[in-house]
């Protein structure tokens, strides 16, 4: 969960673990800058303006008071100038003065540390009345960069736990929060000072809400080879389980720190370390099967790959998925070279190396297993198969997977968590511990970290035909699903949005929902329709909603008496809900325990827990006789009791399924799937209406009245729900822009995707906009005045030189074009269930207000569409001038606002 000072402990300790394990190669381009006496510096006094409100995750909606007064960048530091503040006493925010508490310059890199804190705010009162949200708020810093020689310097900027910063006139949103360091910006900067404007809000899920209200922050610059280089140290590839990699799938990330477009000509294996059982052999022996260096010309069957059409735009950072296989057995690292060119210049091919260290694991042993997220980069899981002696039932030939979410701020392949179910280690199943491929699973679990815990299940039959297993097999449709903090609440998610999947669940120390962790008190002042609008938003995410989904499944709930980072309130209070839903879970308040301690994952009750429900023969799905669901959004949402609802009326209002024996109620469902296995040859009476299901399990309502079929719609399936569901991309992104203009934005957000969910993208520029929607990707469309044309003429969103024109639900059209400068963020269909992400300006401006509005945090609550006017700076949501859903047929639904 949040890094609660515990969480920072082990956090550092993981890290050291980490660092240490994997060291690598200094970069193959030399950088001698001595000679040339350059250095880089950051201040060490740093101006301060602050503390402002801000509200949970509001800050990408804008509510930046000082944009009121024209924005940070604006001002100039005046000892004697007051500014209107909610937080502090007398009600005013003044400039102050701080010293770095580390700086560090070298001729090469430069780091600063800050620590903001606040002691004009009584912010113990505040919390009594407010809570957590209270010590959430925001305020600017200003400092410099120095870069001192004669020539322009290439460096990478790391931005840790920041949102959004300037850098001289640039804007960038996203920053690092999360203190990932995977996707910085390049910043090519020339000889003298550059200002940097450091927006800080904080956040009590990343900062913790227990102690001292300080934001922390770190920036690092360092110098970059101008060139192709590695973005991340090494090659993400599967340990070794008997003498062979357990997945041959691997992946590189490239960073291209220079001007110019750079294409990857080819990845190919260069020399091979001989092996460590031949290394007393004949050297000529080994060098005959494994030549050293193999150029791109010569054949190869481990390599060329589909990487050679991979381009990486000036700044851009990818991930490069190849195919890997060992040249040899029992080889104890792996070498390749990438090979490259650039784009406008000559075609000379430049070459850079990667190594990688092989882990060679017991196959019994969680080892790293690697496989293709659907998004298209490579992402891996630590899998346990079962143990060679597990004594299961007689009869159970396919054995359950059990998983195991990690919480925040951990990767899978730390010993905590894939070591964390070793005290148990003949269990009747296959256990999983998947990444949701970053240490906050992408989106905590939700829509790209779910989707990445599938692929992770669903590769395990490869691994068993890769690997030969000849052991019990898998069916990966029986989960039994664990998982503390984040991990925990992840658990909830998969309970109640797989529920025909699960077996049982055990979610510990999880929090309810995001809002009931650090409360959405102290946003701007907005309609109650606009609340309504950002709230059903995150309507899949509440899981104090959607108890109801979890009849009929056996759950242990867990939660120390005296968590102090996620509240026991969250447990306490699903464990109520639970009871009211006519389920009850096992439910252990555990005394004198905190967050987190060495057996949160195996105390007795989750032990007999294991060992129970591994063998669990209940047959899944589950045929009940009674029972409720709630959907919050279909996109995401699995079948409950083989009853599989595809679409709302409003899809910003949940929609609930009463079902007893064959009499089903619906309220706000517009189409229905049975489950053939559950619902074969049944009459159903849906709402007081007969319906044989011979011929047909899909039945939708047409003016009031069901009927059998499922032609309803023109939005279905992938296209559904709010605007992360973008994030259901098959293949990379597709950003496209239209120029130089709007080429930082498309960066930008590239680097996002990158940096919050490891995503790929692929920037396409398009001086006029053409068909680059070819590929099988989501596209991103980054546009200033002219926007791409929509696959539908007749879309309710239209956005132009002219201004933005919205249809509201009653036809109505609204031209909101008033001399403003406006931004918009909006989705609109594809062909093949893709969508499509128009983020668009007016101007600049228009475009960097929309474009923070691009999937990113979890809990900003973005609905479909969004129109923001100027005013959005400071009033957040209320700044809107319109904001709400499309139902099925993309038209807007009546609970949308406009103005
Ligand atoms: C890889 O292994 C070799 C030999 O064991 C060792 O010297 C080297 O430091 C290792 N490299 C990394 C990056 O761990
Ligand atoms: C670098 O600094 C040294 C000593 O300060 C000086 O002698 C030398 O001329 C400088 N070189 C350049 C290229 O400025
Ligand atoms: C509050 O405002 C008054 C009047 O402007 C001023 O005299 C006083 O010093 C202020 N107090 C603080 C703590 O800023
Ligand atoms: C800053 O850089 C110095 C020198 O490279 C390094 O020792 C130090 O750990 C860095 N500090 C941070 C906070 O990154
Ligand atoms: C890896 O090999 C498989 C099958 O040979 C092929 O379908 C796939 O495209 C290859 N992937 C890459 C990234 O080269
Ligand atoms: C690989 O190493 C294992 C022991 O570590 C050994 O049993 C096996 O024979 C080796 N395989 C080959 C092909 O060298
Ligand atoms: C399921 O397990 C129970 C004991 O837990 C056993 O009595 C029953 O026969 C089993 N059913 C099947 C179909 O294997
Ligand atoms: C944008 O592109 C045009 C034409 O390609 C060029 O003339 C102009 O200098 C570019 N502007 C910037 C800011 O790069």
């Amino acid at each position: 969960m949040s890094r609660s000072w515990l969480c920072k402990l082990l956090l550092s300790f993981l890290l050291f673990f980490f660092c240490d394990a994997v060291r690598y190669e200094p970069a193959m381009v030399p950088i001698d800058r001595r000679q040339e006496n350059t250095s880089l510096a950051l201040s060490s006094k740093w101006e301060l303006l602050g503390p402002f409100q801000i509200g949970t995750r509001e800050a990408t909606w804008g509510a930046d008071p000082l944009e009121y007064l024209g924005g940070f960048r604006q001002l100039q530091y005046d000892q004697n100038a007051q500014f209107r503040s909610s937080l502090p006493v007398n009600g005013t925010a003044k400039w102050s003065i701080i010293d770095a508490t580390q700086t560090s310059s070298t001729a090469t890199s430069a780091n600063a540390s800050l620590s903001v804190s606040y002691t004009n705010v009584d912010w113990d009162f505040l919390k009594i009345v407010y809570g957590w949200a209270a010590v959430q708020y925001q305020a600017w810093a200003r400092g410099e960069i120095t870069v001192t020689g004669y020539k322009t310097q290439s460096v990478i900027l790391y931005t840790d736990a920041i949102l959004e910063y300037w850098i001289d006139d640039a804007h960038y949103f996203g920053g690092d929060f999360y203190t990932y360091r995977k996707a910085p910006p390049v910043l090519h900067l020339t000889p003298g000072t550059h200002k940097i404007d450091l927006r800080l809000v904080r956040d009590v899920r990343a900062f913790g809400g227990i102690l001292k209200p300080t934001i922390d922050v770190i920036l690092d610059i360092q110098a970059a080879s101008g060139t192709l280089e590695l973005a991340k140290p090494g090659i993400l590839i599967s340990d070794v389980v008997g003498g062979k990699l357990a997945s041959p799938i691997a992946s590189i990330t490239l960073r291209n720190s220079g001007k110019d477009d750079i294409q990857i000509v080819g990845i190919q294996p260069a020399e091979v370390r001989p092996p460590l059982s031949l290394q007393r052999l004949d050297p000529q022996v080994v060098l005959a099967q494994v030549p050293r260096v193999l150029t791109s010309c010569q054949t190869d069957n481990a390599s060329p790959s589909k990487a050679s059409n991979v381009v990486l735009v000036a700044g851009q950072t990818r991930p490069v998925a190849f195919n890997v296989s060992l040249p040899a057995y029992n080889i104890s690292s792996v070498h390749y070279v990438i090979t490259y060119k650039s784009i406008n210049a000559d075609n000379k091919i430049s070459r850079l190396e990667v190594s990688q260290n092989l882990t060679e694991q017991s196959i019994y042993k969680p080892h790293k297993i690697t496989y293709l997220h659907p998004g298209g980069m490579v992402s891996y899981a630590m899998l346990r198969p079962p143990a060679k002696n597990t004594s299961c039932p007689s009869g159970q030939r396919l054995l359950p997977v059990l998983l195991g979410l990690h919480g925040a701020g951990l990767e899978a392949d730390n010993g905590i968590v894939a070591h964390a179910l070793d005290p148990v280690p003949d269990l009747c199943s296959w256990v999983m511990f998947p990444t949701g491929v970053t240490p906050w699973s992408g989106d905590d679990w939700h829509n790209w970290g779910f989707t990445d815990v599938e692929a992770a299940v669903n590769s395990i039959p490869f691994w068993i035909e890769h690997v030969g297993w000849q052991g019990p097999g898998v069916d990966v449709n029986r989960w039994i699903v664990t998982g503390h903090s984040n991990g925990g609440q992840g658990s909830w998610y998969a309970l109640t949005h797989r529920p025909d999947r699960i077996v049982a669940a055990a979610p510990l120390s999880g929090y309810a929902s995001i809002q009931k962790y650090v409360p959405y008190e102290l946003w701007q002042p907005m309609d109650p329709r606009r609340t309504a609008i950002v709230s059903g938003s995150l309507n899949s995410y509440r899981h104090e909603m959607l108890m109801d989904n979890a009849k009929g499944i056996p759950v242990l709930q867990q939660h120390g008496e005296i968590d102090d980072n996620v509240p026991a309130y969250n447990s306490r209070l699903l464990s109520q809900l639970l009871f009211q839903a006519g389920t009850s879970s096992s439910f252990y308040d555990v005394p004198r325990q905190n967050h987190w301690w060495d057996t949160v994952m195996t105390t007795p009750q989750l032990v007999d827990f294991y060992y129970k429900q591994t063998t669990n023969n209940d047959t899944i799905p589950r045929k009940l006789s009674e029972f409720n669901f709630v959907v919050g959004d279909p996109g995401d949402m699995g079948s409950k009791g083989g009853i599989l609802v595809t679409h709302l009326e409003d899809p910003g209002q949940y929609g609930k399924v009463d079902v007893k024996g064959r009499v089903i109620k619906t309220s706000n469902v517009l189409s229905l799937e049975l489950e053939p296995r559950l619902w074969q040859r049944e009459t159903v009476i849906v709402d007081g209406q007969e319906l044989e299901l011979a011929e047909s399990l899909s039945i939708y309502k047409a003016d009031g009245s069901w009927e059998p079929g499922n032609d309803v719609s023109y939005r279905r399936g992938r296209q559904l729900g709010a605007m992360t569901a973008i994030l259901r991309t098959r293949g990379p992104f597709i950003v496209r822009h239209q120029g130089n203009q709007t080429a930082h934005v498309a960066l930008q957000v590239s680097r996002n995707l990158h940096q919050y969910f490891s995503a790929d993208s692929v920037v396409v520029y398009e001086a006029s906009w053409g068909d680059s929607t070819s590929g099988t990707g989501n596209v991103i469309s980054v546009a200033i005045g002219e926007a791409p044309p929509s696959l539908r003429p007749d879309f309710p969103v239209q956005v132009g030189p002219a201004g933005v024109s919205v249809r509201d639900s009653r036809g109505r059209l609204h031209e909101l074009n008033e001399g403003a400068r406006l931004g918009a963020a909006f989705l609109r269909p594809l062909e093949d269930e893709r969508l499509e992400l128009v983020l668009w300006g007016s101007d600049e401006l228009g475009l960097s207000l929309a474009a923070r509005l691009a999937p990113m945090l979890t809990g900003v609550g973005q609905p479909d569409f969004v129109v923001l006017g100027e005013s959005a700076r400071w009033r957040g949501v209320e700044g809107a001038v319109a904001l709400g859903f499309f139902d099925h047929e993309w038209a807007m639904t009546p609970s949308s606002v406009v103005h």
